[in-house]
């Protein structure tokens, strides 16, 4: 049985409504939010709106339950060991600035950090921040079409390593770090006593993830970015890894006792969740996960590598397109770069809208990506399990138009 788009758009509020035809294939910037998180987001603020973790009447127990039960959600869609593994955050860019954040107080010049030269800035600039503090940041390099090369990794890593900090999947040319590579990876940072961080911000999209069989210690995504709201993310830690880390904000919701001269803090989750957190959207994001946890992911993955086939073939075909990330469809999510002669990414961009189809144009959040590829900016198109044939065909004509209109 084939994986039925028609029956999926009807979940999703976005093509029930749209005014005019468009072809969205920008979901690895934003993905179109499912019934689930606008139904679980909407009751919740009619009937249980109220603070977490702070009040002992029934709505503040509601919300609290119905938080707690959010984090049990993340916790089964990343098969964590327990809930208390799951922070939740603004975003996957502030889940990565907590690890880095709470890190900084525990290193010391000399130490150093690796990251690869794939990352979103999200994965990058709060490590190159730790420079002030004397801390070395060293990168994985790119092969020639994007990808990590991971047979860099022995010289890379020096003995002071602290933290490797790398993408689970580049969030511009799709390539999928693999879990070979990850094994790798974590093998390599436990002989120097290392911590792992994956960015997941592109990943989650395609299916749940295995956090225990990755093996990493830290792992971070946004809710928008798989079919849930914005302004929730989460950090996922491991129990001892996040226990050794300080708290990154301070206020309230956080503390164990507080005197005027020393306080002494919660235990994780909640040393990390500082403040009222996003709670109608942590709710939104656990019904969202739920009905990802129960979706056939094999024929999803059929269904996005048949679309990315298509599209790869499609490409080829265009005068002057030039693609990056890997030749293998399984490597990778469903996720192109391309550059459309010397034309300017968004000159390409307008000429899709025109005809509409939303891609993204730019350096999309990876400058260092972009000029190890020597380009400084791509058009790309990333599909999702709502994206049909139909969208990667008008993507095509409207790239053959672009081609004529530019030229
Ligand atoms: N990180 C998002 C993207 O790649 C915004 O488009």
């Amino acid at each position: 049985m084939s994986w039925d788009v028609s029956a999926v758009r009807r979940q999703f509020p976005f093509y029930a409504n749209l005014e005019h035809p468009l072809h969205y294939l920008d979901s690895a910037a934003t993905a179109q939010m499912h019934a689930a998180a606008f139904e679980a987001m909407g009751a919740h603020d009619i009937h249980a709106r109220s603070n977490v973790l702070r009040g002992n009447h029934r709505l503040a127990e509601a919300a609290t339950l119905a938080y707690e039960a959010a984090r049990a959600s993340v916790a089964r869609f990343l098969n964590a060991s327990a809930a208390e593994e799951i922070v939740f955050t603004s975003g996957c860019t502030a889940a990565i600035n907590l690890v880095a954040g709470a890190l900084a107080h525990s290193l010391q010049a000399g130490d150093e950090i690796l990251v690869s030269l794939a990352e979103h800035h999200s994965n990058f600039l709060p490590w190159q921040r730790l420079r002030e503090r004397g801390v070395l940041l060293r990168a994985l390099p790119l092969d020639a079409v994007g990808c990590i090369d991971f047979s860099r990794l022995e010289v890379q890593l020096g003995n002071r390593c602290r933290l490797i900090a790398l993408t689970h999947a580049s969030n511009v040319t799709g390539a999928l770090t693999s879990a070979a590579d990850i094994a790798a990876v974590v093998a390599a940072a436990r002989a120097v006593g290392a911590r792992v961080l994956l960015d997941g911000a592109q990943r989650v999209q395609h299916g749940p993830v295995d956090v225990r069989q990755l093996g990493v210690d830290f792992y971070a995504f946004s809710g928008h970015k798989c079919f849930g709201p914005t302004g929730i993310g989460v950090l996922w830690g491991r129990r001892e890894a996040l226990a050794e880390l300080p708290p990154f904000m301070t206020g309230g919701g956080m503390v164990g006792r507080v005197a005027i001269d020393e306080s002494s803090w919660a235990e994780p989750p909640r040393r990390f969740e500082a403040g009222t957190p996003p709670i109608a959207q942590a709710v939104g994001l656990g019904a969202v996960l739920e009905w990802m946890l129960a979706l056939p992911w094999e024929r999803i993955r059929a269904h996005e590598e048949a679309l990315l086939l298509r599209l790869l073939a499609g490409l080829m075909a265009i005068p002057g397109v030039a693609l990056f990330g890997p030749a293998n469809a399984a490597d990778r999510l469903p996720v192109i770069a391309l550059r459309l002669a010397t034309h300017h990414s968004h000159d390409v961009c307008q000429v899709l809208d025109s005809r509409g189809v939303a891609v993204r144009g730019g350096h999309h959040c990876a400058q260092l990506l972009h000029r190890a590829l020597g380009v400084e900016e791509t058009v790309r198109a990333s599909l999702a399990l709502y994206s049909d044939a139909d969208d990667v065909d008008a993507l095509l004509a409207a790239l053959h138009e672009a081609a004529r209109v530019l030229a």
